[in-house]
């Protein structure tokens, strides 16, 4: 399987089978935004569950869910109103928008993220002969122009003269501004502050599926350290975040880090953790040494001080911020490149997601063998009750045969299917097949649960 070829068929799969859906749809679309579908919600929220776990099992981290719209200050006083740009370009033969730092990048040349419009066009200008436009294969382009990935709105504008607000572009900003209210909470020095929520960029050009989008989904946690102690502390936070991949079900051989070169504004060491996605690496999570960049900001615009006294030394100070910033819908989309896969099972081509059974939407489906036996159906239903109370999140199929059935749950990645048989009627056991080897097992109905949640 080509990488273009497996990233069709994920994105295939999301939409038939109700994971994932492009936003607008009916409209002809909306580009940037997707929908998340019945069992994508399951995804997201399992995802989303793992990462909240593993932040809860530290004793000093709280969470906190500051609002998506804030004083416009806040944006100045962090830098994205003047700094948080792309530069765009536009292709003149076929009008895509497009990014001059990833043109450039095409034909090996990195562009700074500190240029100014003019240091930008003199380098776009020394190699716009050999770059083409990857949209119509063209080489017309006309000037590069930095544009503001800050998304705006009129929330609250009820007059004239009301200047539009700022969606949040990162969840952290909500933290920082909330720091003192967590030392008046009782936190102290070394503490974090985690939150999981929707941001808002507006991206040059959206693409790639979940991986660059308009309206997505941060899961970040800032960690407040004394200064003599962030090196540490940054070591050991990538340390923990790259294995948390390894828990969800990522290969070590499909990530890797990436220092970043050319540093954002905000940032004294940055590095991030890539996936190795269809068509190619690409980010999933920043790891950032932030400095006291950002408490150090919202004091001077807010006259709030920040300051923390250091009981050892008797002195105080700013603490230094370590962040790690994953993107749930990276996140999401890595996984489902990682869970596809494609076997033989009787000598047909099978299509199934490997999750591990914390990731998977559904964890069980419940099947009566045939559906015109009321015996087998009533069976069937019963034990789909029964576990339904303790799992949740369980299906009942009685649609098309058995074989249609494993194939539609092998493809959402149900890890055990049951099924209602005529020897359940006669011993009270049923059949639970593993998704992965295929197996079947023959277990006891009184002892379902148990083997199941044993197995999960
Ligand atoms: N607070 C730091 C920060 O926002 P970032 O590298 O800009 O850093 C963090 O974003 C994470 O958010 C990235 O690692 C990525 O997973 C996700 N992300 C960024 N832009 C995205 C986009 N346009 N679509 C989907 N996810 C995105």
């Amino acid at each position: 399987m080509t990488n273009n070829n497996l990233l069709e068929k994920i994105v295939s799969l999301c939409k038939r089978r109700g994971f994932i859906y492009p936003g607008s749809e009916i409209y002809g679309g909306f580009a940037g935004v997707y929908d998340y579908g019945p069992y994508g919600v399951l995804l997201r929220n399992n995802v989303a569950e793992t990462w909240t776990r593993a932040m809860a099992a530290h004793d000093n981290i709280n969470f906190i869910d500051s609002g998506i719209f804030t004083s416009p200050k806040v944006w100045e006083a962090s830098g994205h109103v003047s700094g948080f740009n792309d530069p765009l370009i536009a292709c003149l033969s076929c009008h895509s928008k497009l990014r001059a730092d990833h043109l450039l990048e095409s034909v090996g040349v990195s562009a700074d993220e500190k240029m100014s419009e003019k240091e930008l066009n003199k380098v776009f200008d020394a190699h716009r002969k050999k770059i083409k436009c990857p949209v119509c294969d063209k080489k017309s382009f006309g000037k590069v122009v930095k544009k503001t990935l800050m998304a705006t709105s009129t929330l609250g504008n009820l007059d004239e003269k009301d200047k539009d607000v700022y969606l949040r572009a990162e969840t952290a900003q909500g933290i920082f501004i909330n720091f003192k209210n967590f030392l008046d909470f009782g936190c102290s020095v070394p503490f974090g502050i985690a939150q999981v929520g929707k941001v808002f960029r507006n991206e040059i050009s959206p693409r790639q599926f979940m991986f660059r989008k308009r309206e997505f989904e941060q899961m970040e946690m800032q960690y407040f350290t004394y200064p003599r102690d962030v090196d540490v502390a940054y070591s050991a936070w990538k340390k923990e975040r790259m294995a948390y991949y390894e828990t969800i079900g990522i290969s070590a051989e499909h990530l890797r880090w990436k220092k970043h070169e050319r540093l954002v504004f905000y940032a004294k060491d940055a590095w991030d953790i890539e996936y190795s996605f269809p068509f190619g690496w690409g980010e999933i999570e920043g790891v950032h040494h932030r400095g006291d960049y950002d408490l150090k900001q919202h004091q001077k615009y807010s006259g709030v001080d920040f300051s923390v006294l250091d009981e050892g030394v008797g002195e105080k100070y700013i603490p230094y911020v370590v962040e790690t910033s994953a993107g749930l819908d990276r996140v999401i989309f890595a996984l489902l490149a990682e869970a596809y896969d494609e076997d033989k099972v009787g000598g047909e081509t099978r299509t199934v997601l490997r999750f591990l059974p914390r990731i998977a939407p559904i964890k069980v489906a419940v099947f009566p063998l045939l559906k015109n036996k009321p015996k087998l159906v009533s069976k069937a239903r019963d034990i789909y009750k029964t576990l339904k109370k303790d799992l949740l999140f369980v299906a009942f199929d009685d649609n098309g045969n058995i074989g249609k059935r494993y194939r539609r749950q092998d493809e959402i990645g149900t890890p055990y299917c049951v099924t209602v048989d005529f020897q359940t009627l006669e011993d009270d056991t049923v059949t639970v097949r593993d998704r992965d080897t295929v197996k079947q097992a023959r277990v006891k109905v009184g002892e379902l649960i148990d083997y199941i949640t044993k197995e999960l």
